[in-house]
């Protein structure tokens, strides 16, 4: 098989497998952060075909179902990838990344690779701007969340934004990354703001 035929059936097997998915980990989240590591990965000159096999495979474990153990993840990108005959090499890279990408906790891992920090780079983007807002309370009301109130300081939509979404930019791995976290980090900041201002009544 070549590459173009390896991403294609990888993206069928991405696409079955999350169909459903709505914890803001679904489909189209994982489409976004393929199409921005691609674009990042252009630019910081890193291989595209690792960088988008490992996109479309960072969420492929059920969070649902499998909680904080990333290695399922992992194991399962593994496995999908021996079989369609991906080297060794670039599996070791991939495994990695699946396993190490997620933000449990206030802690993710460090990336080893440059493919790892373009697509870490890309799912932290994924979490700011317009997009980032509308998965924080998309989440919150999953869990049962206020939008926002006063007395918390925490477990709450807007409380998240200051335990994740504003930390984000100081976090990101490549000079791209950076570049473009900082207007993501900028209209957040400002939604807040507005936010803040609407719910005392302002008009
Ligand atoms: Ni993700």
């Amino acid at each position: 098989m070549n590459q173009q035929q390896i991403i294609r059936q990888t993206e069928e097997y991405v696409k079955k497998t999350l169909s459903g998915e709505c914890t803001g980990h679904d489909w189209f989240h994982v489409e976004r952060v393929r199409k921005i590591a691609l674009c990042i990965g252009k630019q910081e000159n890193a291989d595209l075909f690792v960088i988008e096999l490992a996109a479309l495979l960072h969420d492929i474990a059920d969070h649902k179902f499998h909680g904080g153990d990333t290695s399922i993840g992992a194991k399962k990108a593994q496995e999908f990838l021996e079989s369609q005959g991906v080297s060794k090499e670039i599996i070791q890279n991939i495994y990695y990344i699946v396993e190490n990408i997620s933000f449990k906790g206030g802690i993710s891992k460090l990336m080893i690779t440059p493919e790892g920090k373009i697509v870490q780079d890309a799912d932290r983007l994924d979490a700011l701007g317009a997009i980032g807002i509308g998965r924080t309370f998309a989440y919150g009301g999953h869990k049962g969340r206020e939008l926002y109130n006063p007395a918390f300081t925490s477990h709450t939509s807007l409380a998240h934004f200051d335990e994740k979404l504003l930390k984000l930019k100081n976090i990101m791995n490549t000079g791209t990354g950076k570049k473009l976290a900082e207007e993501r980090h900028n209209y957040v900041l400002k939604f807040k703001q507005r936010f803040l201002k609407e719910w005392e009544g302002e008009i």
